[in-house]
């Protein structure tokens, strides 16, 4: 597997079990008529064992099919507020737009409109996959995660930690933060929690899972932290973590000033991403939104920890926080993924987020001089491989979902979208093969060319069937 090569199947046949896991994918010849391809179809089956009775065909006749997308951060909650703010650098944003909607989650029926829209919205744009920040309520969140498993959607779901420096009325007691965030983590052990098919199998990996979530260091004590690390710790493998990091330089001068005191002779206080080890919450379980102003001392942190970066390229702009260098922590291995940010990003899907990604990058390699002596591009920037593999194999490792989804290997979980490019520039013209059909969708595509979604095989979204001329 390498980030720069992208690798297309010809026409294949692939058998989802019941359980919705990849047994075989078999390539077919593509120079068979119809007819015929059907029968190499049956062959292939009856080769394996398996007779018609026993599986659904279902015909992929034109476009293409592609790992599902895997949205590595982003605030359920912050919804309704998309598109809003974009003259706000992070923190008079988050005073005066995002905490005002946040604290509205105490009410369950509005978390339920809101929550029930973001998800069917997500999965519509091909995100099979989402790392969600809810808010601190306790309630609200278990029923984003209850949704999540409804609508069928892979992810991550977080009870917000913030224990100081937020609005009286959208704060907690530390005590009750870690109560609460025990009472959450409770709710994913009960066998009562509503699963979309039959009742999950005790061996199957869940399809949603909780992720701590101190929100950041600014709005959280060194207790708050310290705790949410034993929590983490508690467990094997670990409970997830996911938090920002260094977005914006108003904020990260504010968390080295705050933590001064804390640190005193000693060193770690003197980053953002030493503060995070120091209260023991970098670790490979571990996602960092953000990270656009790193020095070399804090990107050997992350890699010395096995933490990950969620790169969030539309938020960073949108909200003014800067350019995060991905180039540089792909160089070092460090894990990437990236993630919507909604509403620090003003769009939901993960295709916009290829395409920030992509101008940021390339903002990054021109040459820092403009006058006309020719002089060498700074950094490479991001290639359409690298930035496919960002948005499914590198959010899944991200996610420590690796071994079991972003590509289709055989025992792999089923999340797919079939790609069908409406055109009429996205037809595929004499001599253009599944590559530039493929680029064509990166590039210029959207949810209209979704013809159908599926979440560990079970379809959960798409177009097909529901055109309306
Ligand atoms: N830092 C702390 N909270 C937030 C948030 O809600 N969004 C973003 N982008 N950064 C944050
Ligand atoms: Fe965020």
């Amino acid at each position: 597997l390498s980030l720069d090569i992208l690798e297309f199947s010809a026409l294949s046949a692939l058998l989802v079990d019941g359980e919705g896991i990849i047994q075989w994918v078999e390539p077919l010849d593509s120079a068979l008529p119809r007819a015929e391809r059907e029968k190499e179809v049956h062959r292939v089956m009856a080769d394996r064992g398996i007779t018609s009775d026993q599986v659904e065909l279902v015909w992929l006749d034109d476009g293409f099919l592609c790992p599902g997308l895997i949205d590595t951060h982003t605030h359920a909650p912050q919804y309704p507020n998309l598109g809003l703010g974009s003259d706000l650098q992070l923190l008079d944003w988050l005073e005066r737009i995002t905490f005002p909607t946040e604290v509205k989650f105490g009410n369950l029926e509005y978390a339920r409109e809101v929550y029930e829209e973001v998800i069917r919205r997500s999965l519509n744009a091909g995100t099979t996959t989402s790392c969600y920040y809810a808010t601190i309520h306790e309630e609200s969140t278990k029923l984003l995660a209850d949704l999540c498993i409804h609508l069928g959607q892979r992810a991550f779901v977080g009870k917000c930690n913030m224990d100081r420096n937020c609005p009286a009325t959208y704060t907690e007691a530390t005590e009750s933060s870690i109560a609460s965030t025990e009472a959450f983590l409770a709710h994913f052990d009960k066998p009562t929690v509503p699963t979309y098919s039959e009742p999950v199998k005790p061996s199957r990996l869940p399809l949603v899972q909780p992720i701590l979530t101190p929100r950041f260091a600014i709005s959280c004590t060194p207790s708050l932290l310290s705790s949410l690390a034993a929590l983490s710790a508690s467990r094997t493998p670990s409970i997830p973590i996911q938090t920002h990091m260094s977005e914006n330089p108003l904020e990260c001068a504010w968390v080295t000033q705050m933590f001064a005191d804390e640190t005193g002779a000693e060193n770690w206080g003197k980053t953002y991403a030493g503060v995070y080890e120091h209260y023991g919450l970098l670790g490979p379980g571990t996602i960092l939104a953000h990270c656009v102003h790193l020095d070399d001392e804090q990107r050997e942190i992350i890699r010395r920890t096995g933490a990950g970066v969620s790169h969030c390229p539309g938020s960073n702009m949108f909200l003014s926080s800067g350019a995060a260098k991905i180039r540089e922590l792909l160089d070092l291995d460090i894990k990437v993924g990236l993630g919507t940010d909604c509403s620090g990003g003003p769009s939901i899907g993960i295709l916009s987020a290829i395409r920030s990604a992509s101008y940021i990058s390339k903002f990054n390699s021109f040459p820092s001089s403009s006058d006309l002596i020719p002089s060498p591009p700074r950094t490479r920037p991001l290639s359409t491989p690298n930035l496919f593999y960002l948005a499914t194999m590198g959010g899944a490792a991200l996610c420590r979902l690796e071994g079991s989804i972003g590509n289709f290997l055989p025992g792999k979980e089923f999340d797919a979208l079939w790609v069908r490019p409406r055109g009429p520039g996205m037809f595929l013209r004499k001599g253009e093969g599944l590559k530039e059909i493929f680029e064509k969708w990166i590039w210029g595509g959207d949810d209209r060319d979704l013809g159908a979604v599926w979440v560990r095989g079970k379809r959960v979204a798409g177009t097909a069937g529901k055109e309306t001329g």
